[in-house]
């Protein structure tokens, strides 16, 4: 059933997990959709499933994000189909092999989806949010941005810092222009994910991990609560607002003419 049109929702790494969810739930919000991911058979049977159960348009885009053409494509049709409303910046990949063990073609590959191609896409989305008159940009961060400690590797929680400073200049560059900016920050979440990064999901204590349906409908509620930052597992709101406002306080002293008289020695 059709409940409303909302315009369009493209969403990277839809082939499964988050993105799958995120494919289910914005067409029932009344969302047509574009999914993007390598594996287009299953976009395809996913797209299908949720056009029948909606009644929304859905078009697929088989796309390698590390693939400088492949990233163009996708680019594109966020510049040229003036439906779209809201991109979900959610493909993306990790691992859990400590730095010294993990090969050079795997760190390019993380840096590429989850920094390079996330920027470019967040790019091409801006621009055209700004001459629709409006837009929303999702971006799939991660708990490891504030807890790198967490994961070793290094190079995956540093990917999600990089969102989540990414995100906190898009906002600042564009937010009050009418495009809107969410940094989602899930915890341990049951996907493909960590199988993918090198450690199966029922390796990590049950008590940490959430389902991917949790994650995306808190993420929709934190968005449609107005929030910048939304973490999904944290009961304390008041906590992130605390990290955010000590932030803001080292603003005046972070840029001066001359350095802390803690490092003027014998002067
Ligand atoms: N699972 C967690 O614990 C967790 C926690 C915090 C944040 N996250 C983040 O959540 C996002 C989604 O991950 P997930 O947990 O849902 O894992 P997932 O099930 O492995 O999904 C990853 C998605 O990204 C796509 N993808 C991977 N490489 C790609 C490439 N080179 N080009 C295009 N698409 C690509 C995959 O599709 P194809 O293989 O078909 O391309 C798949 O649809 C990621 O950004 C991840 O970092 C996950």
């Amino acid at each position: 059933m059709i409940i409303n049109d909302s315009g369009t929702a493209l969403i990277t790494g839809a082939s499964s997990g988050l993105g799958a969810i995120y494919a289910d739930r914005l067409a029932r919000q009344g969302y047509d959709l574009v999914l993007v991911a390598r594996n287009i058979a299953k976009l395809e049977m996913l797209g299908e499933r949720i056009a029948s159960d909606t009644g929304r348009t859905v078009r697929t885009i088989g796309a390698d994000l590390t693939d400088g053409g492949a990233l163009q494509r996708v680019e594109d049709a966020l510049l040229t189909d003036h439906s779209v409303r809201m991109l979900v910046n959610n493909a993306g990949a990790g691992s859990t092999v400590p730095l010294q063990d993990l090969d050079v073609v795997s760190i390019e590959r993380i840096v590429a989806l989850n920094v390079t191609a996330l920027t470019r896409l967040a790019r091409a989305a801006a621009t055209a949010f700004l001459e629709r008159g409006g837009g929303t940009i999702v971006n799939m961060g991660s708990i490891l941005a504030l807890a790198p400690e967490v994961l070793s590797g290094g190079v995956y929680s540093g990917s999600k810092a990089y969102v989540l400073a990414f995100s906190q200049a898009l906002r600042n560059d564009f937010g009050d222009r009418g495009v809107r900016v969410q940094v989602v920050m899930p915890g341990a979440t049951a996907t493909d994910f960590w199988e993918l990064s090198g450690m199966p999901v029922e390796a990590l204590p049950a008590n940490i991990v959430m389902t991917a349906e949790d994650v995306v409908d808190a993420a929709l509620s934190g968005l449609a609560q107005g929030e910048f930052a939304t973490l999904p597992s944290l009961p304390d709101i008041d906590q992130w607002d605390a990290w955010e406002a000590a932030r803001r306080a080292l603003l005046p002293g972070l840029s001066r003419t001359s350095p802390a008289s803690r490092y003027h020695m014998g002067s």
